[in-house]
């Protein structure tokens, strides 16, 4: 026998031992159905996002879109690369439906590509073949026992908008969206019970408007490097326009449809657990604070009807102002809280202390500085991804916080998951034996099933995600897939943690409640 194919051989051998290993882990896959937290109507998922995944970026009348332009341009993303073909799921959703059939998942969170159903927004007609392709994609899952869990806007919007009028910068985006999301719903919604409006709004605005990494790359000097914009006033006018855009789409669902169709409208935020640095009161309400300028910042103004005190404390009238009419559209303005949680920060005041200059410490992120080392150790341990330290506890945590502050509203944990570098180098063997992710994943459902138990109404649990795909400025060079892809033939090959998945769902769940 060659060395090379000894060497496959034994990588093989290994895999499978780990696999035995993950699965006889009476701790990781601890619980059974008897005694499992996870209520019997749980949705257990994948999730996914068109232009990560679909790729035929310009197939059947789609129109371009902000991120088909923004990677498009030299320089945008660290390998050059861009969502053009991506993993292809435009063509190939049958065979990705399989893998989720073999996992046993009863949900998938896919995004709507806004520019496939209307290319030029509302200053165009709609697309029948995007609409088409949906239809395929929703009714093939129904049949398939998966219930399609539906993102309206996840980063990607027709350049027409940015084109015209400066998309979210301008209240005319508030029509177009408007107008966009009664489409879907009056497409899909038959068929599709839970909506989403908005993917992470707080990083498409503090990416697109603050730092000016993602499109449209708009920074002041000291922020980032772009050409204009203003990250001191921005942000918050991009975030007030999407505000009053889901408030917006959300009566559009009540008024017209939600009785008849009886499903759930909800917005996803990207969440992360703050923790003080210290006991002291400074770093607690630094906390609070960076909570309140991350996530709050949406919610309460969807939940409550206005944006958190610590903002209108700090920010005075950079802060845009609601309407009395304004204010009774979005009280209580969704049914649903997604939360996409990855990983955890300390935070150290800087209202009362001077501290360095570093993420989060300027008055527009309320001087609350963002770290990951306290005393020279890590919150958790780091990984290939700058920003994801593995920290379990932080799932129970953010979700207790959210329970608390927002009275318990239904709750799905919308992403999780975790991502590695690309080994291109090193036989793909090596890549499908992902027993860090699989560590991950049963640290943060066992905090999970912890938060459950204490009261916490959460209703799913969806994986980032089912394919490697394309990780926006990262390219392909991180991957946080269940299932590895060879970008070169596009052929989907299951790792550990798939496996490990699999089995996780089948000692939560009754197998009657994965039928057709
Ligand atoms: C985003 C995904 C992204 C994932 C991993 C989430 O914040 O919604 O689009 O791929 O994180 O970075």
């Amino acid at each position: 026998m060659e060395l090379s194919h000894l060497y496959h051989a034994l990588l093989a051998l290994e895999m499978c031992f780990s696999v035995i290993m993950v699965l006889c882990n009476p701790v990781s896959l601890k619980g059974n159905l008897d005694s499992s937290p996870f209520p019997s109507s749980f949705l257990f998922g994948t999730a996914s996002s068109s232009y990560q995944f679909e790729g035929a970026y310009l197939s059947d009348g789609k129109g371009l879109n902000n991120w088909d332009l923004f990677t498009h341009k030299p320089g945008n993303i660290v390998d050059g690369s861009n969502g053009d073909v991506a993993v292809d799921q435009y063509h190939r959703y049958l065979e990705d439906l399989n893998l989720m059939n073999y996992i046993g998942v009863n949900s998938y969170r896919f995004s709507i590509s806004w520019a496939r159903i209307l290319p030029q927004g509302r200053f165009g007609s709609v697309n029948k073949a995007g609409i088409n392709h949906y239809n395929k994609l929703i009714n093939t899952l129904l049949l398939r026992g998966i219930k399609p869990f539906v993102t309206l806007t996840h980063y990607d919007i027709p350049q027409e908008l940015e084109n015209r009028y400066g998309a979210w910068l301008s209240p005319e985006v508030r029509e177009d969206f408007k107008y966009y999301a009664d489409i879907c719903f009056k497409h899909f919604g038959d068929r599709v019970k839970y909506w989403v409006t908005f993917n992470e709004p707080n990083v498409a605005v503090i990416r697109g408007y603050r730092s000016g990494l993602y499109p449209p790359s708009r920074c002041s000097s000291s922020f980032g490097n772009c050409s204009s914009g203003d990250s001191e006033n921005e942000p918050f006018v991009a975030a007030h326009n999407i505000i009053l855009s889901h408030a917006a789409a959300v009566d559009i669902y009540r008024t017209k449809y939600q009785k008849q169709q009886r499903g759930s409208i909800g917005i996803v935020m990207n969440a992360i657990w703050y923790e003080p640095i210290s006991n002291s009161y400074e770093d607690k309400q630094a906390a609070e604070r960076a909570q309140s300028f991350y996530m709050n910042w949406f919610l309460d103004p969807i939940i409550l009807g206005k944006y958190p005190l610590e903002m209108q404390e700090i920010l005075g009238s950079d802060l845009p102002v609601f309407s009395n009419h304004d204010q009774k559209k979005l009280k209580s303005g969704l049914d649903f809280i997604g939360v996409n949680h990855y990983t955890s920060f300390y935070i150290r005041d800087c209202m009362f202390s001077v501290c360095e200059h570093g993420p989060g410490s300027s008055k527009t992120e309320g001087f609350a500085l963002r770290t990951a080392l306290k005393d020279g150790i890590f919150i958790g341990k780091s990984t290939a991804v700058d920003w994801l330290y593995v920290y379990p506890q932080g799932m129970d945590k953010i979700v207790t916080y959210i329970k608390k502050r927002y009275n318990n509203i239904p709750m799905f944990i919308t992403e999780n998951g975790f991502g590695e570098n690309d080994k291109s180098d090193s036989p793909t063997e090596e890549s499908l034996n992902d027993l860090n992710r699989v560590e991950y994943i049963s640290g943060y459902l066992d905090t999970l099933a912890a938060a459950l138990r204490k009261g916490a109404d959460v209703r799913g649990y969806f994986l980032w995600s089912l394919l490697d795909n394309f990780e926006w400025t990262s390219g392909y060079t991180i991957r946080f897939g269940l299932h590895h892809v060879d970008y070169a033939t596009l052929e989907r090959t299951p790792r550990a943690s798939a496996i490990w998945y699999k089995q996780f769902i089948a000692n939560h769940t009754s197998p009657q409640e994965f039928s057709a």
